[in-house]
């Protein structure tokens, strides 16, 4: 992608965005421009130097309202920033956050803005291996969806969400699943060192197995499900573990309910 020199305030640069910053310097190195103003306590001066080196305007003086305010600090944090980030907004910007628990008519009521974007990216995102998931509300164009989801490219594929009460869901599957599969290499880790292998060959065989699993899902575009039946021979190993896995009390019940107290969770801090 390039970037048709969109004017954005990013408040908050660190681990997500930095990880835009960092996608939005490759964008306008293809091609197009940025203005960028950076509201950042302690913004990275290598990414102001490439910002600087592919012809971006940073931090331009006295800038007023922009395209589009993203907003990338801790959930926590966001209180204390709302009055000094509503110079950059005006009747014509877009406001996206990246926050996670702060419903649109949060950031609508206190912004008055009614072009409203929520994102749910994961920690992937860091290395652009993520999956963001956005919903718009009714107000944005087809053209505020287009502009997000380019400015989301750094972080991963992009996926669109119908409504917002899906949010809750889609931070219990996609935004803690990382956490998920990341326990799943601890545990087959321990597994491995009860059956009789040192620690870290343990913790290298796990790890490896599971990035590999996830690489090999991803590069053939194979179901997961196709990929598990490829390795699983009728009377063989892995099928006498997959008969423990996927029994009645086995993995699927079990992040059924995980699942179902992350999204309950989820709803419970939206409210808060
Ligand atoms: N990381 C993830 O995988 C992930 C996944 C899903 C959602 N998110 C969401 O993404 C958002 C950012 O997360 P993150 O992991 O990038 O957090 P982070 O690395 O802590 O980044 C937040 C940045 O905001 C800065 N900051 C603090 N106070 C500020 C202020 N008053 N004005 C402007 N900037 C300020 C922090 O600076 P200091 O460090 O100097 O305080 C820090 O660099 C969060 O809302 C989180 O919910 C993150």
């Amino acid at each position: 992608m390039s970037l048709d020199a969109p004017s954005i305030a990013l408040v908050g640069a660190g681990a997500m965005g930095g990880a835009l910053v960092r996608g939005w310097i490759e964008a306008v190195r293809r091609g197009g421009g940025l203005t960028l103003t950076v509201v950042e306590p302690n913004f990275d001066p290598t990414l102001e130097r490439e910002l600087d080196s592919v012809g971006a305007v940073i931090n331009p003086p006295d800038a007023g309202p922009v395209d589009i305010v993203v907003l990338a600090v801790k959930p926590q944090t966001f209180p204390s920033v709302v009055e000094s980030v509503k110079r950059f907004i005006g009747p014509e910007t877009l406001v996206m956050s990246v926050m996670a628990g702060v419903p649109m008519e949060t950031l609508t009521r206190e912004f008055g803005a009614q072009r409203v974007i929520r994102c749910v990216p994961n920690t992937p995102a860091r290395i652009g291996r993520g999956v963001t998931a956005y919903v718009a509300s009714p107000a944005c164009t087809a053209e505020d969806r287009q502009l997000v989801e380019q400015l989301l490219e750094p972080l991963g594929t992009v996926e669109p969400i119908a409504a917002e009460r899906l949010m809750d869901v889609v931070t219990a599957v996609s935004g803690s699943g990382p956490a998920y599969v990341f326990l799943l290499a601890e545990v087959l880790a321990a597994a491995a060192e009860q059956e009789g292998l040192d620690k870290d060959t343990a913790m290298r065989l796990a790890s490896r197995t599971v990035a590999g699993a996830g690489a090999l899902m991803l590069e053939t575009g194979e179901p997961p499900g196709t990929l598990r039946k490829q390795v699983t021979s009728p009377g063989g190993t892995t099928e006498a573990a997959l008969d423990i896995l996927g029994a009645g009390n086995g993995l699927g019940p079990l992040l059924r309910h995980a699942v179902s107290a992350a999204a309950a969770r989820s709803r419970q801090l939206g409210k808060g």
